[in-house]
């Protein structure tokens, strides 16, 4: 299809208002488009940027006419290393592909090679893309958008390479953006100081902070389920609900993240900016000699000496311990209970609808120690990556309390864990008991209505109905919607190709912004530094189980029955 024609039929399904699309096509969707990913070496590149540009483009959303994408990282790399390195991931999500699309799209990446605080990579970008712009700009605008699939420490230092070096060519008419990945901060303190050395350089419309959570179908599919149906109105709030669960599940441990997941990732991460040397040696001597449980480590002597040449002994490395509550909770497990609580925004304006979400995240109260749980399973500390001492949650369930006229007094259960006994993330919504019951429903279970995000995408209503038969009994059943039968020939989405795609349309509607971002840490960073200080425990719990007993007791004494 044409790239209008394209445009036109994604424009339709829209339910953005039509002016307001028309308007944003005409001032910014034309013109030649330079797609960079920054750290295309690594791993979130090949598994989900590259592959999710991929499927935009076999769909049509990007035109060979106007498309150029550029990789850039410190390793060396021809442009062919880097299309041999993605090739599998591409037709991985895309297995019938037929392979002249594949070729094509191919060769519309470059690899640019450069450090990420290096003047001279970033000019040699630059040309690349200027070069680009004038062989296919034919309205002479540029759009420029950035994706930073790197570790956050070097954020400030590519983005003042950014604004020094390769800023639009054609203000006012094309545009640069910048795409974040999380974690954006390891608590409200760092998280502020990044957003204030980023809101130096760029504009907050040009900040694109990514949640991929909230690219998934079934989490946008929460506004028009809560505010496009009648049934759901008047029943969405305290005097109907007793208590909501957001869980995530996952089956597998951190596996060989665990030094990610646990203090040591960052101390690595910022190793590597002082001393890089491409190798993996430095990895393993730095962790043999770090011994940190605080939030801030100071290096201890014990390392190599090739490391203590190069590190004073006083360095401070400023550690990011992930923890489930920084991995899943702080941000998309947040995300979706904004989603599930705020009040109907004025229109679907993005601003509109982080304004809401801004509300209800400062209605949290904060968190009472008593309604928490943390575990951690046994095993984890095996992780060659991981203190043998860690107290690092690999669980958490903690009650969220929202103080407004909607939400007082219903419990907001999130749990997230690793190493469980299944991998699944979904919304569960539980009714009170029926009053003056005559039919003794509670046994049966009370109405609960279900939204599963993943896997298998569904929606389903528990209800208490007349067993079928001659005799009169109720019994437990379901009004299911499950999406791989209803929608058969629709395939859903990537998160990250919607949301690569709603960048370049400029849409911040399911992107974090700044006070949201502020707002949510807020909630979080006590008890984070309450963790890093010892003064909360986890408790251990077994790997494939569901996590420790305590947390189903806890969410019992919130109100929880088992359906
Ligand atoms: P990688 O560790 O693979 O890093 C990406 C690239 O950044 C590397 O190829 C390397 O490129 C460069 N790099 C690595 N460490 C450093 C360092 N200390 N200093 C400077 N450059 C460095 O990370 P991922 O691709 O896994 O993740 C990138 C970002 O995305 C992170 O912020 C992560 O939190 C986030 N993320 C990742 C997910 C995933 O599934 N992987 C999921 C969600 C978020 P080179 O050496 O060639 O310059
Ligand atoms: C990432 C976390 O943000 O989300 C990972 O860093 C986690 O630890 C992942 O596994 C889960 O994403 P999804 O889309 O598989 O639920």
């Amino acid at each position: 299809s044409s790239p209008s024609s394209r445009r036109n039929s994604f424009k339709n399904d829209s339910f953005i208002d039509e002016k307001d699309v028309i308007d944003s096509i005409t001032n910014t969707e034309l013109g030649c488009l330079s797609i960079v990913v920054l750290g295309a070496s690594g791993d979130l590149a090949k598994k989900k940027t590259f592959p999710a540009l991929f499927n935009l483009f076999r769909q049509g959303f990007l035109q060979s006419n106007e498309v150029h994408i550029f990789g850039y990282a410190r390793t060396k790399l021809s442009d062919d290393d880097l299309r041999e390195r993605i090739r599998g991931y591409l037709i991985k999500g895309a297995p019938a592909e037929k392979p002249e699309i594949l070729s094509d799209f191919l060769k519309l990446i470059k690899y640019v090679s450069g450090g990420y605080d290096s003047a001279e990579g970033f000019l040699s970008l630059n040309k690349e893309i200027s070069e680009h712009e004038l062989a296919k700009n034919s309205y002479g605008s540029s759009r420029r958008l950035f994706y930073l699939a790197l570790p956050p420490s070097v954020y400030p230092s590519v983005c003042k390479m950014i604004k020094s070096y390769c800023m639009n060519q054609a203000v006012p008419t094309g545009w640069t953006r910048i795409v974040v990945e999380k974690p954006f901060g390891k608590d409200l303190a760092s998280a502020e100081e990044l957003s204030a050395q980023l809101g130096e350089l760029f504009d907050e419309p040009q900040l694109y902070r990514i949640d991929h959570y909230l690219g998934k179908e079934l989490v946008q599919n929460l506004l028009v389920l809560r505010f496009a149906n009648r049934l759901f109105l008047p029943l969405w709030n305290r005097d109907n609900i007793d208590n909501i669960q957001i869980v995530f599940r996952e089956d597998f441990g951190t596996e060989g993240r665990g030094g990610y997941f646990d203090e040591y990732g960052q101390v690595f991460l910022h190793l590597t900016v002082i001393s890089y040397t491409g190798t993996i040696d430095w990895f393993i001597q730095i962790l043999v000699g770090h011994h940190s449980s605080g939030r801030d480590c100071t290096f201890s002597c014990c390392v190599s000496k090739q490391v203590l040449e190069l590190c004073p002994k006083s360095t401070n490395f400023g550690t990011f311990s992930y923890r489930i509550i920084r991995d899943i909770f702080q941000n998309h497990l947040l995300q979706v209970l904004c989603l599930v609580a705020m009040e109907k925004p004025v229109s679907l304006r993005p601003e509109h609808i982080r304004d809401e979400k801004v509300k209800v995240l400062q209605s949290v109260l904060p968190i009472n120690y008593d309604e928490v749980v943390l575990g951690q399973y046994e095993g984890y500390t095996d992780d060659p990556t991981v203190s043998k001492d860690s107290n690092t949650p690999t669980f958490a369930t903690i009650i969220l309390r929202i103080h407004n006229e909607r939400w007082e007094g219903v419990p907001f259960i999130m749990k997230a864990g690793k190493a469980l006994n299944s991998r699944k993330a979904e919304i569960r919504v539980q009714f009170k008991d029926v009053p003056g019951d005559i039919f003794k429903c509670k046994k049966q279970g009370r109405n609960e209505f279900v939204i599963r995000l993943q896997p298998k995408e569904a929606m389903y209503m528990k209800l208490t109905v007349k067993k079928p038969g001659l005799d009169m009994s109720t019994i437990q059943s379901e009004l299911d919607l499950s999406y791989g039968q209803r929608y058969q020939d629709v395939q859903i989405p990537e998160a990250y190709e919607r949301l690569i795609l709603d960048t370049i349309r400029g849409d911040q509607q399911h992107f974090v912004r700044r006070d949201e971002l502020r707002a949510a840490w807020e909630i979080f960073t006590p008890l984070l530094h309450d963790i890093e200080d010892g003064k909360v425990k986890p408790v251990p719990y077994k790997t494939g189980s569901r996590g420790p007993p305590e947390a189903d007791e806890l969410a019992a004494k919130a109100g929880y029955v088992q359906t």
